[in-house]
Order: structure tokens, then sequence, then C-alpha cells
């Protein structure tokens, strides 16, 4: 159910109102099953459902915090529908102490005879690869405080269970911050890279190995140890956002996700510098920027690093010719992007650039043609904010080569032979 009605509408022609591999086919396989359907109708919607879940929008308030208004509005309408027990699922990430307040607005508005439960059951999906992440899951987190409600969401999620996914039943509160708490580890994780590689920038070293050097100790594991220009996206940005601002509210400063969010508005910035040192003067300068999207396989321009690297580089009366695969339909109509020129391929967003720039790592863009890019541009600079591309690769196709924490510029580098 949602009010929305042209998603509705979509939904019911079978379209999926977003990019999300695979969506399309799951949905539409269910719904010609007859396991699925969509309504603007909310009291229909929950008269006679056992469980309700609540997934609706938390943004980010102007003070970084969680507005969590849409979340009450429904527990609102959910608890006046009430009809035998009804388990209602808040899996909307919102701050610590949501699901408690939910139970509470709930009790206010339900009939004294009506009986529910409130769970919490954080989700952990990524976008692009939702499916996936849903179909073999990390584990499954379940905040819940009576048996009757940890039972069902258990035996909902029972086929997941064949796979052997690891399950943490746990209180409300705890459920809830481990949404948090896993998004802020992550981005941290991210933030600290980003900085080792601006590091290796100034020391000549190569940010590549070292995460992946880094990555071979178990203890702190491959994963999310990629440097590029900043981490984007519904999630990391508004839930670090959110934690640190709830923390405040409970009398606590978390100095590690403040400093994660200060170092990730600064790699943003960053990049736009290292652009602009690549182009020299910008003034009338042409950059070209492939990718829009905050990562690939999603059409999600919500806090994309494209966004403020191109209001960077404009700042500075630099021309800009964007393209990505999917994402510019959104794009062409964000206020922010007005003035942008759109490229009908990689090729075209090169065409007299002084530099190109990979700001997502989109798999067309992995394997590009160099030298028909060399070719195009008016002057040959890659910026490979992705770093996906080999910088001996690129050179011996006669482009400049400017990654991210991949050490000096060539030519700068110093001879571990001496000279004499
Ligand atoms: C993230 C989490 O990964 C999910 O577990 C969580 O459920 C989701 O948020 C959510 O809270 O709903 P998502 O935002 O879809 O998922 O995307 P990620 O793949 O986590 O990427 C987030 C950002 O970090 C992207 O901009 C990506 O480019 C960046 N990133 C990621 C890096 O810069 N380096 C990395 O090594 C990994």
């Amino acid at each position: 159910m949602d009010e929305d009605e042209s998603k509705i509408e979509r939904l019911s022609r079978l379209e999926v109102p977003f990019f999300e591999p695979g969506l399309p086919e799951i949905v539409g396989r269910n719904v010609h099953e007859g396991r699925l359907r969509f309504s603007r109708d909310l009291p229909k919607a929950v008269k006679g459902s056992k469980v309700v879940f609540i997934t609706v929008g938390t943004p980010p308030l102007r003070d970084g915090s969680a507005d969590t208004r849409a979340i009450f509005a429904v527990a609102r309408v959910v608890a006046q529908q009430l009809d035998g027990y009804t388990l209602v699922v808040q899996k909307s990430t919102a701050p610590v102490g949501t699901a408690r307040a939910v139970w509470r607005t709930m009790k206010r508005w339900a009939r004294r005879s009506s009986q529910f439960d409130v769970a919490s059951n954080p989700e952990f999906l990524r976008e692009g690869a939702a499916i996936e992440t849903f179909m073999h899951p990390d584990r499954i987190v379940i905040g819940a405080e009576t048996a009757r409600a940890a039972e069902i969401l258990k035996s909902i999620h029972d086929p997941l269970f064949l796979n052997e996914t690891p399950m943490v039943v746990t209180t409300l509160e705890t459920a809830e911050l481990i949404k948090y708490a896993a998004n802020s580890f992550l981005a941290t994780k991210i933030s600290f890279i980003n900085e080792i590689a601006n590091l290796c920038e100034a020391v000549d070293a190569d940010v590549q190995v070292v995460a992946k050097a880094i990555g071979m100790d178990r203890r702190i594991g491959p994963k999310f140890l990629h440097a590029g220009p900043g981490y984007g996206g519904s999630c990391f940005p508004k839930d670090t956002m959110a934690l640190a601002s709830f923390a405040r509210a409970a009398g606590l400063r978390t100095r590690v996700v403040e400093a994660t969010i200060a170092a990730n508005e600064h790699q943003e910035q960053r990049m736009v510098g290292k652009i602009i040192q690549a182009i020299g003067a910008p003034r009338g300068k042409r950059v070209g920027i492939l990718g829009l999207a905050f990562k690939p396989d999603t059409d999600d321009l919500r806090e994309a690093p494209s966004l403020k690297i191109i209001a960077g580089l404009r700042r500075k009366g630099v021309k800009v010719i964007a393209f990505d695969p999917v994402a510019m339909p959104g794009a062409r109509e964000l206020p922010t992007l007005r003035g942008v020129a759109f490229g009908d391929d990689a090729y075209e967003a090169a065409r007299g650039a002084d530099a190109l720039a990979i700001v997502t790592e989109w798999n067309e863009f992995r394997n590009m043609n160099l030298r028909r890019l060399r070719k195009l541009m008016r002057k040959p600079v890659l910026c490979d904010l992705r770093n996906i591309y080999d910088p001996a690769e690129v050179e011996a196709a006669g482009l400049r080569y400017v990654g991210v924490g991949r050490g000096r510029p060539r030519g700068s580098r110093r001879s571990t032979r001496s000279s004499g």
C-alpha cells in the first residue's frame, strides 16, 4: 500500500517505479500467481492482515534528525483498523525508541479490546543487489518483546533459514540500534580508507594495495575498503547524521561518526580540486562526467557524490556534460542540474572535454575504448574517481591518468635508484 497514486498505478501495470535489477520479474510473477496486489487504501490493506510492515520513508530534517512523522501517521490508522491479533513490524529506519513510541501511539488509537504487538525488523538490503541481499542475508534482526511476535517473524523468514541465515532476537531498542551501528560502521570504513587514500597521494603509496593487504586481516575484512569520491545514497549520509543526532539528544557525542561525516564531505570537495588541478584554469573548460547514480545498478540520485562534484565544478565556471546509463531521466528533472548537458554515451561526454571523470563505476565504463576517448577529447585526462582502470593501461593509450590514492602523478615519483 502506498498513498502515492502514480506509484500504485505503475505497479498495477507491473511497472516498478525505480531501477532494481530482477525486481520487475519477481513482481510480475507474484502478481500473476495471486500473492501480490497493490492499493492506495490503507484501512483495506490492514483489515484482515495478521502482520503489517511499516516501510515508509524517514528523510532527514534540517538538523540531521530523521523525520518519523509518516511512521506515526500510518501507526494511527493501523491501530484504528485492528481486527483480531495483529503484529505491526516497524521496518523503516528510525531512531532508537521509535518502535516503542509506535506501540504507545497504537495503544492510544486502538480499541480497548484490540490485541497487537509491535516489533522492529531492520532491513539490510543494498540497492542494486536488493534481491540477492534479501534472499541471502548475512543475518536477520528481530526486535520483539513477546514470544508470539518473535515466532511470527521467525516463521515469515523461515525459507531463508534453509540457507542457515543467523538470526538475532533482541529488544526493540537493540534491534533499532543495530541498523544504525551497521551503516555507521560501514560508512566509517569508507571514510577511513578515503583518508588513507589521501595520505597515499601525499607519500606516494598505492591505496589499492594498502586496502587489499589490510583486508586480508580477517579482523578488518576486504569489503567496503574501496577509496573513491565518498559515500552517497539514501542510507549512509542520512543514517550517520541521524545516529549523531539521537546520540546528542541522549547527551552523548559520537566523535568517530561525526568525523566520518566530515571526512565524507571533505572527500567530495577534494574530488572537485582533483579535477580542477587536472584541467588547469577552470573557466570555460569542459569536463565529461561518467555516472550520476550514487552507485551502479540503481537510478537513485539521492546524495550522489556526482551532484556535489558537478556543483563544485560549475561554481568554478566549468562546463559539464554528463552521461549515466540509467539515471539520466531523473537527472534531467533535478533543478540543481539545470544547464548541465547530457550525452548519449560515454564517448559523447568525452567529446571536446578537457578531462573525463568516472564518478560511478558502471560496468560499461570499465571497458571503454581508451584510444577512441583520447581522439575525442581536447585534453586527454582520465580522472578515475573509482580506481577501476590500470593506470599503466590508460597511459599506454595516450591519456593522463588521475586516480584516488594511487601515489603521486607520474613524473614526480622519487626514484629508488641513485643517479650517480
Ligand atoms: C547501504 C548498506 O550497505 C545496506 O546494508 C543497508 O541496508 C542500506 O544502506 C540501507 O540502510 O538501506 P546502499 O546505500 O544501497 O546500502 O549502498 P552501498 O552499497 O552500501 O553503498 C553506499 C555508498 O558507499 C555508495 O555511494 C558507494 O559508492 C559507497 N562505497 C561503498 C564506497 O565508496 N566504497 C566502498 O568500499 C563501498
